[in-house]
């Protein structure tokens, strides 16, 4: 198996599928998981979801289009830039759809007929930073998604959806992305679910809390624990048996099975350090340059090098930053040794560029058997669909 490539590990990505699963029958059983496509779309990851009964969760056209293509029978559409007519078919075909703008009001309106119901949630967009301080991921500047609670744009809405003929509030989606992933975040989703459904006097079909969760880190909150401290406060306000939970993780899930093989192909030593050279890059596990650090091991072709004080371990672009990390006071190691990192399957392979050299193989092991599940992109992948 030529390097660099990924490697999935099915019985990893099993058991956290197993663990959501058992969190859920335990504490809301009236619950669906809507695995997020653009956390990893890898076609065999979702087909894996589909097999596991998970929704699609799909936030384009384009994602809706491939959940069709994957033969997803049950897709939630979400995000500010649906496709005004994959929006309407998502409608018409009885999807879960989460309004997000106004533009899809409008769509609303004009489809709107009081012959045939059509069922909408609408995206919350609330103060979770003023509720869990220092943790939002959109700061002291607020999030931008969803119709705000605070500024009444929310209850507005609910207002307009009222008065068109045919069309129905079904549920309410407060997905939000922290920097923390704490358990306060999803404190502060439920109690929002319930302060809204309680002041407007709404029943929804629905509670969509989204994603966010941490997967596979012991020494962090799992899904038991969110989900206890989310169904503690639900049902305050909502009947389980009645409201339906919607969960859409995608990084507790797809992170921790997927590990990406890389080799040392050459030492080099300048005046000023020694460099690692790899034939793997940052841009594949970490595109958006801001990881401080990675789970990893090393698997060296031989032992009893030498200890060396510092190695610096760098990727194959001509970028002077694609460094991964350094190694100090640790033996020396040498072309053909291994740098395998571990739990990096959320935003890596659907993030990368095409930058220097293509798509990477992505492989299988499931009980010790290896399949190739994405075959590495060459050029004749790279120029499908142009024009010389
Ligand atoms: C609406 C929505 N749902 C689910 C997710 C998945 O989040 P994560 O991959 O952190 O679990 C996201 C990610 O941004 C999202 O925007």
């Amino acid at each position: 198996m030529k390097t660099p490539y990924y490697l999935i590990h099915q019985s990893i990505l099993e058991e956290e599928m197993d663990r959501l699963h058992m969190a859920l029958k335990r504490h809301w059983p009236n619950s669906v998981v809507g695995y997020s496509f653009k956390t990893n779309s890898l076609p065999w990851v979702l087909s894996f979801m589909k097999a596991h009964g998970c929704y699609a969760e799909v936030v384009s056209e384009d994602e809706y289009e491939l959940a069709e293509y994957m033969g997803f029978r049950h897709i939630i559409y979400n995000g500010p830039v649906k496709g005004k007519e994959s929006f309407l078919r998502a409608c018409k075909a009885g999807h879960i759809v989460n309004l997000d703008a106004e533009r899809e009001i409008e769509w609303l309106k004009e489809a709107a007929d009081s012959e045939e119901t059509i069922n909408v949630g609408l995206r919350v967009n609330f103060d979770l930073e003023s509720m869990c301080p220092g943790e939002a991921s959109g700061g002291e500047e607020g999030g931008r998604f969803g119709f705000n609670y605070e500024n009444g744009s929310l209850r507005r809405v609910v207002g307009e959806l009222e008065k068109l003929p045919g069309i129905r509030f079904a549920g309410l989606h407060l997905h939000c992305s922290s920097k923390t992933r704490s358990l306060n975040i999803y404190r502060a989703i439920a109690e929002t679910a319930c302060r809204i459904c309680d002041e407007y006097k709404l029943e929804p079909d629905y509670v969509d809390v989204g994603g966010g969760y941490f997967g596979g880190l012991p020494d962090k909150p799992q899904y038991d624990d969110y989900l206890n401290v989310m169904s503690e406060i639900l049902r305050k306000s909502f009947d389980p048996k009645r409201t339906c939970l919607i969960v859409e993780p995608g990084t507790s899930l797809i992170c921790p099975p997927i590990e990406y093989v890389t080799t040392v192909t050459d030492v080099k030593e300048t005046n000023r350090n020694r460099f690692v050279i790899t034939d793997g890059s940052r841009i594949h596990v970490d595109p958006l340059m801001r990881k401080k650090s990675y789970f990893y091991h090393v698997e060296p072709m031989r032992s009893g090098e030498g200890i060396v004080k510092t190695q610096i371990i760098s990727g194959f672009t001509c970028m002077e930053d694609d460094r991964l990390f350094q190694l100090t006071d640790a033996p020396a190691l040498q072309c053909g040794d291994r740098i395998v990192y571990e739990k990096v399957g959320a935003y890596t392979m659907c993030l990368s560029p095409l930058f220097i050299s293509y798509y990477p193989d992505v492989y299988l092991e499931d009980k010790g058997r290896i399949t190739c599940v994405r075959r590495r992109w060459g050029v004749k992948e790279y120029v499908q669909g142009t024009e010389e």
